[in-house]
């Protein structure tokens, strides 16, 4: 059967251009405005910190539309899901989604379902759910969310299936409208894609090439978070100390951090820093500024050479423990995080032993763990590996045992203290408690009176566990 639409392709999502990326303005033609009046929508989201800011931008442009959030899949005219695609599991879980969507939307036929996301950008997946999952209506990539309003207006005027999928971008695209799903806390994108290739990782091709957002959109973006009253940003980019590299100017994420800090945020946090070109600009920075949290993710990934020149990781064991070290000795207090990939290809016992003693020489406050997936499409995927599943699952817990034990160890650091946390709200799991973050990154979750969301208050710690810690309001 001949297909009437275009399939995205990982191939041609992997070249790369040396221009500089083209600034657009964004506004939101006339014709879409009002057409969600009296309707609901509903979105799920998966995947990393740059997924939840796009689902933001996904809400501001349907609130935009007249469309106003629900809390339920049942209640949504519309439902998005915008989903991940960097290991297998969470691809199997958003296709059990949109599997269970079949009855919603049988129920009702005008209800109208949107994936967006990694996902999305995988020629794969793409046909599978053209194919196979007719009750979805509309697919539509990472560089397409802005064409979300016409996307839903041309399914409600002909009722035809969409995919408007792009490979490559290289635009930068700024006032888009922004539903914040936070108060107190924001993500702010410095830079969009990734030009690391890491051999087992799908993202630079999921997320186009790294182009860096104007310093001065950023900094009016988080002076206008200020004036909202937030109390936090994270600065968002797959490897933010390459910001600027692609913008040919003299001035680097150091220098964005310092311009950030100025605006007098009481919070500033940044994620992900590569161990490559996390330069001394950068770390003058992080120590000069108050308002630049104690915590640093530093992901590792695999503690053994030939493995992370398999994994195209562009540093040594040695030269990681080496910054590493740098970075511990010049910023004390600090809590230090990192990613691990356990059964990377061929991973030997020596090899992953050799994790196992770095995660032993660094003393992680805490590591997220995988065990590796193999993305069709990657350099990796084509590699041998004749490692069992089984031995990978013992490595990961026997991992995940040692994580835990430096993760109590650091924690220990805590009792007794008084620490300064950003209430988050109710804790999850107890009504009585509230929950929230110190400048570290550690959960604590605490008792007190009259606390709202957004508040910095003063806790002591009573208890220490390995994930989190518990304590009690300090009255002042
Ligand atoms: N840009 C970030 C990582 C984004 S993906 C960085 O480089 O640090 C988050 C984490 O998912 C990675 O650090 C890696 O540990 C893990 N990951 C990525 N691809 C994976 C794969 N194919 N299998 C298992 N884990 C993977
Ligand atoms: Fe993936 Fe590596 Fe880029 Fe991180 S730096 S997003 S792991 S390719
Ligand atoms: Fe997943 Fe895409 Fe983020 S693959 S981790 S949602 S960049």
């Amino acid at each position: 059967m001949k297909k009437d639409y275009l399939l995205p392709s990982l191939n041609d999502a992997r070249k790369r251009n040396k221009e500089t990326s083209e600034k657009f303005s964004f506004s939101l033609d006339e014709r879409y405005k009002g057409i969600g009046e009296h309707k609901k929508y509903h979105i799920i989201t998966h995947g990393c910190q740059a997924n939840q800011r796009d689902s933001e931008t996904m809400a501001g442009l349907l609130d935009a539309m007249g469309y106003e959030m629900c809390d339920q899949q049942k209640d949504a005219d519309v439902i998005i899901i915008n989903t991940c695609a960097v290991r297998q599991n969470a691809e199997e879980k958003v296709l059990g989604e949109i599997g269970a969507l079949k009855r919603l939307k049988r129920e009702n036929p005008d209800l109208i379902i949107a994936i967006g996301g990694c996902m999305a950008q995988e020629e794969k997946t793409v046909s599978l759910i053209m194919e196979k999952y007719r009750q979805v209506d509309i697919i539509f990539g990472t560089h397409n969310i802005t064409s979300l309003p016409k996307l839903i207006y041309d399914v409600i005027s002909d009722k035809k299936r969409k995919v408007e999928v792009y490979s490559k971008m290289g635009e930068i695209i700024e006032s888009v409208p922004v539903t914040r799903f936070m108060s107190h806390k924001a993500w702010v994108n410095i830079m969009y894609g990734c030009d690391k290739f890491c051999s087992y990782c799908i993202v630079p091709y999921t997320r186009g090439k790294e182009r860096s957002r104007d310093k001065k959109d950023i900094v009016a973006e988080v002076e206008e978070l200020v004036s909202q009253g937030y109390k936090e940003v994270c600065l968002l980019g797959q490897n933010v100390n390459a910001y600027g590299k692609d913008l040919k100017i003299d001035y680097t994420f150091g220098d964005l951090l310092n311009d950030v800090a100025k605006t007098g945020i009481p919070r500033i946090r940044f994620m992900t820093s590569h161990p490559w070109d996390f330069d001394d600009t950068m770390i003058a920075s992080i120590k000069n500024n108050k308002n630049i949290m104690p915590y640093i993710h530093l992901p590792i990934q695999s503690g053994n050479d030939e493995i992370l020149r398999k994994m195209n990781r562009r540093y040594t064991r040695e030269e990681y423990l080496a910054l590493f070290d740098k970075l511990k000795a010049e910023l004390p207090g600090f809590a230090f995080t990192t990613d691990i990939i356990v059964g990377f290809p061929n991973e030997s016992k020596e090899a992953f032993e050799d994790t196992l003693s770095a995660v032993r020489h660094c003393e992680y406050d805490n590591a997220f763990t995988f065990i590796y997936s193999r993305r069709e499409g990657t350099p990796a995927a084509a590699m041998e590996d004749h490692v069992d599943m089984e031995v990978k699952e013992q490595r990961l817990q026997q991992l995940n045992e040692l994580v835990a034990y430096y993760a109590n160890k650091n924690n220990q650091r805590f009792k007794d203290q008084v620490v300064e946390v950003l209430v988050d709200g109710l804790s999850k799991r107890n009504s009585n408690v509230y929950s929230g973050y110190t400048p570290e990154n550690k959960l604590v979750n605490f008792t007190g009176e009259n606390v709202k969301t957004g508040d910095l208050v003063k806790v002591k710690i009573t208890k220490v566990m390995s994930f989190s810690l518990n304590g009690e309001l300090i009255k002042e």
